[in-house]
This record gives structure tokens, sequence and C-alpha cells, in this order.
């Protein structure tokens, strides 16, 4: 049982690594060399391309996280729905608290990869230049940003929920 409790942490760390790793190197690294000139002609059909696959990849892996999230509780804990006191004490209002984040990037990024992004994709694609176009394609970006914010929030409550605080 151990062991499959070691595998369940590894799996849910290597799934937080995977999703923020692939948001961080398409902020840092893919879209600022996109965006170059160079690649003008090529960027809304390249950047089309990229967060869709990055779309799928990502709720695969936050769903993954989130079964291994289920799974560890109950090894924890011996259940998953815990009674009220528990969420009043201080280990359980953390995890609580890093529930709230979780709920709060879960439904961020389906707004973001299934109604906003989309529709800036789009309009990128019909008419770049548009008013209309920028609008989006900023509410878009914020969005994103404000879910990786919240993402990098979860991991801070993780690792002092894990360390007793
Ligand atoms: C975006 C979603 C999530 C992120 C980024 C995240 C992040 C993390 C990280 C980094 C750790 C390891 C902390 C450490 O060892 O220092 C952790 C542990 C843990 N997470 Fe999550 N988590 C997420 C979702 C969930 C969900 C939905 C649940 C429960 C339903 C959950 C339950 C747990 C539990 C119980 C542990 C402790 C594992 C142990 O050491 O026994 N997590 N999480």
């Amino acid at each position: 049982m151990h062991h499959l409790y070691l595998f369940l942490v590894w799996w849910h760390i290597l799934g937080v690594t995977i999703w923020l790793g692939a948001n961080f190197f398409l902020v840092l690294v893919l879209l600022p060399i996109a965006k170059k000139d160079t690649y003008r002609d090529f960027y809304p059909q390249l950047f089309a391309d990229i967060v869709m696959r990055l779309r799928a990849v990502s709720w695969f892996v936050l769903s993954s996280v989130v079964i291994s999230g289920v799974f560890l509780m109950m090894f924890r804990f011996g259940k998953v729905i815990v009674t009220w006191d528990f969420w009043r004490e201080l280990y359980g209002e953390t995890l609580f608290i890093k529930l709230c984040f979780v709920a709060a990037v879960f439904i961020g990024s389906f707004l973001h990869d299934f109604h906003w992004g989309p529709k800036a994709i789009a309009l990128l694609q019909q008419n770049p230049e548009d008013a209309q176009t920028k609008k989006m394609r900023r509410i878009s970006s914020y969005i994103g940003r404000i879910i990786f914010l919240f993402g990098l929030i979860v991991v801070f409550l993780a690792v002092k929920f894990v360390r007793g605080g």
C-alpha cells in the first residue's frame, strides 16, 4: 500500500510540474519567439496549433492531478468527505483554501480554454488588426496569467499543508 501511496504522490507532483512547466515554456520561450517578425505571417496559425495542443495536454494532466489528489486524501485521512471539524482545523483549513483555488483554476481554465481563447483565435485568424481581436486577446491573456498565478498559490498551499501549517 505504501508503494501505491508513493506512486500517487509522484504522479500528482509530476502532473503539476508538467502543467506549470508547459505554461512557463509557452510564456517565456515559445510565444516571444513566435511573435518575432520572422514568423509574422505564420503567427495566427502557429499560435492556434500550439494552444489547441496545449489545451488537450493541460486538461489531461489537470484531471489526473485531481484524481490522484482525491486518492491521496483517502490515503491520508481514510476518506474523502471529511467532517466540518476537519476543515476548521489548521491543516484542513489550508487544504480547504487550496481546493478553493483549484476550483477557481478549473472554472477559469474552462472559460479561458473553451470560450475566450477560441474566440480570440478565430478573430486573430480572420482579422488580426481589428480592435475586437485585440480586446479578446487581452482578456484571454489576463485570464491565462491569473490562472497561472493561482496555480503557483496552489503549489504554495500544498507545500504548507504537507509540512503541517
Ligand atoms: C491544480 C491542482 C493541484 C495542484 C497544483 C496541486 C499541487 C500539489 C503539490 C505540489 C503537492 C506536493 C506538496 C509537497 O509534497 O510538498 C500536493 C500534495 C497533495 N495534494 Fe495536491 N494539487 C492540486 C490538486 C489537488 C486536489 C484536487 C486534491 C484533493 C482532492 C489534492 C490533494 C493533495 C493531497 C492530499 C496532498 C498531500 C500528499 C501527501 O503528501 O500525502 N491536490 N499537491
